[in-house]
């Protein structure tokens, strides 16, 4: 058995994020094309140990973490305790809309899976990964898929190529729940189309995000980072998530470099990243 694993947790970006009407539940469906993000990313590490630890600097301790409620939703599944050293290294920005919180907890999911061999398949590890957030069994997928439901039932599409995105922000660090709740509030929400956008992403125009309008009553000075995108010629912009990031796309990585060069706050230039196993 190794006695320590690393793993990659990468951002992601919501090429598409479609939003229908506040169901029962409470939770919004969703329509949404995830890509997962080379260069951005945080670093899980998983070692034995007698007990468990969680050391993850500048973001929440103990349950408040999802990497920590990741470990007890093993840990029931398996009906046996799981003591590891888990350490995070976070990059991805907190309350950005990039995945970071989720893409961890996969990791961990991911991670002590492998350490203890406990034979559970992806499918299994999505099951679980679903109960802790929307976004958490993307992550143990990876790669490029159209996310429905609440963002558990996934369908693989092909990795969009000459995509660059210039990821700015947080412009400003936007709570979720705010987000949805302003969203319900503005109204005009149909239910959504759950079929894919048609590719390539350059042709259709159906890059877009549902909460963008939400969101910038929220925190108007997303606009004025938008028209900076804009003005630097960026084919698309988009708000990350339910925010507070923003992105511009562009086909060439040149392109894409060249404004990152021009603006404040830039987090990373980022492409979509190549399917490995494990998470991303
Ligand atoms: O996914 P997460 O638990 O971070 O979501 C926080 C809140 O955002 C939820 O409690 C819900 O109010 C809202 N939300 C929603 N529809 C979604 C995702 C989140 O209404 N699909």
């Amino acid at each position: 058995m190794a006695d320590h694993l690393v793993i990659p947790a990468p951002a992601k970006l919501n090429l598409v994020l479609r939003v229908g009407p506040r169901a029962p539940d409470g939770y919004h469906p969703l329509g949404t094309l995830l890509v997962a993000l080379a260069g951005l990313e945080d670093t899980v590490t998983i070692a034995a140990a007698p007990s468990r630890t969680l050391s993850c600097p500048g973001a929440p301790d103990g349950p408040a973490n999802l990497a920590w409620r990741a470990v007890d939703a093993l840990e029931a599944a398996c009906a046996r305790p799981l003591p590891a050293r888990i350490d995070i290294v976070k990059r991805i920005p907190m309350q950005a809309g990039l995945g970071g919180g989720s893409s961890d907890a996969a990791a961990v999911l991911i991670g002590l899976t492998a350490l203890y061999r406990l034979g559970l398949d992806v499918r299994e590890l999505e099951r679980l990964a679903a109960d802790l957030g929307s976004d958490v069994p993307f992550f143990v997928r990876g790669g490029t898929q159209w996310a429905t439901g609440r963002g558990e039932r996934l369908l693989p599409r092909s990795r969009p190529t000459d995509l660059w995105a210039v990821i700015c922000g947080p412009v400003a660090p936007l709570s979720t729940t705010e987000v949805y709740r302003t969203f319900d509030r503005l109204g005009h929400c149909g239910a959504i189309d759950p079929a894919p956008p048609t590719e390539p992403w350059t042709s259709g125009g159906w890059v877009g995000n549902d909460l963008w309008q939400a969101a910038r009553t929220l925190a108007p000075e997303l606009g004025a980072a938008a028209d900076d995108l804009a003005r630097l010629g960026a084919h698309e912009v988009l708000l990350c998530g339910s925010g507070g990031a923003m992105a511009g796309l562009w086909t060439s990585r040149a392109a894409a470099e060249a404004a990152a060069g021009q603006l404040r706050s830039v987090i990373a230039v980022t492409s979509p990243r190549p399917r490995v196993t494990g998470t991303g």
